[in-house]
């Protein structure tokens, strides 16, 4: 993850380690949510650090998609910056995926963050994704996958479930973006 931050010339470049936690999460029929966070390393005091992954599925496209993914850096990541508030950086939505189908995107993907200060601009790459929201299925495996500007090959069964599952999907989610190192196998047998 890369941090540029235009105006004020700081250059961060922050990885979120594999101990980042999902802190919270909501799912229903229409919005899913995925809050994950890691500490901020150095801070005399811990101060996190957080992610928000927004998922919104569309009934009458039968496609999920991202919302918004919204990040929110604690100040001391930015020690030289006169404000002690968190910078709050968010990008748009993206990802639109049929249902039963995950998004992956194997090589690094860069999303472009704007801030409600339009004076911080910065870059987020994210390595290894691959993600599924509003999954019915009990199977721990993603669903087909729909390659990100690529074709997608939506194949398999829903089965309907509660809500439960989101917790599993999430689970699964954050292995990937996390645990870049980790083998797919050993995300699943750490839930
Ligand atoms: C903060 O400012 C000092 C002095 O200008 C500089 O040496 C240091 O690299 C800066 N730190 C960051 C994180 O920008
Ligand atoms: C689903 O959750 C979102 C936010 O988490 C909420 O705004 C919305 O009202 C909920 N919808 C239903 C049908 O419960
Ligand atoms: C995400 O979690 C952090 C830490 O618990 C919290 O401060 C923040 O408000 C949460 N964000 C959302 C959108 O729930
Ligand atoms: C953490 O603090 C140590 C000692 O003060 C310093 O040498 C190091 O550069 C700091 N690391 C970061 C990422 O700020
Ligand atoms: C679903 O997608 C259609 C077509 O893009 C759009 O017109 C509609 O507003 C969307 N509905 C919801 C609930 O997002
Ligand atoms: C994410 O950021 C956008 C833009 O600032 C905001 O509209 C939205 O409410 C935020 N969502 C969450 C869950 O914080
Ligand atoms: C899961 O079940 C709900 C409720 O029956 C349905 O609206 C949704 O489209 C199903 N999702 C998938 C991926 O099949
Ligand atoms: C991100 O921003 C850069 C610089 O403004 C721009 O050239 C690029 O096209 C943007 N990328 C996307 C995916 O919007
Ligand atoms: C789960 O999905 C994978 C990949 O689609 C498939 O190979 C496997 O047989 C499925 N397992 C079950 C129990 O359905």
């Amino acid at each position: 993850m890369k941090e540029i931050l235009a105006t004020s010339l700081a250059y961060v470049v922050l990885n979120v380690p594999t101990t980042a936690m999902v802190v919270d999460g909501s799912c229903n029929a229409t919005d899913q949510w995925v809050n994950i966070s890691w500490p901020v390393s150095n801070a005399t005091d811990t101060t996190y650090n957080n992610m928000v992954f927004i998922f919104h599925n569309n009934a009458t496209t039968k496609t999920y998609s991202l919302q918004n993914l919204n990040i929110s850096l604690a100040a001391e990541v930015f020690p030289n910056a006169s404000s002690t508030e968190p910078v709050e950086l968010w990008h748009g939505s993206g990802w639109q995926t049929p249902l039963a189908t995950s998004y992956r995107c194997a090589p690094a993907t860069q999303l472009n963050m704007t801030a409600d200060s339009t004076s911080v601009v910065a870059t987020l790459t994210l390595s290894q994704l691959q993600e599924e929201a509003f999954r019915n299925s009990t199977n721990k495996s993603f669903s087909a996958a729909r390659e990100c500007g690529g074709n997608d090959v939506p194949d398999a069964v829903p089965i309907a479930v509660g809500c439960a599952l989101g917790g599993l999907v999430v689970v699964v989610l954050v292995a990937y973006l996390v645990g870049r190192r980790r083998s797919a196998a050993r995300g699943y047998l750490s839930m």
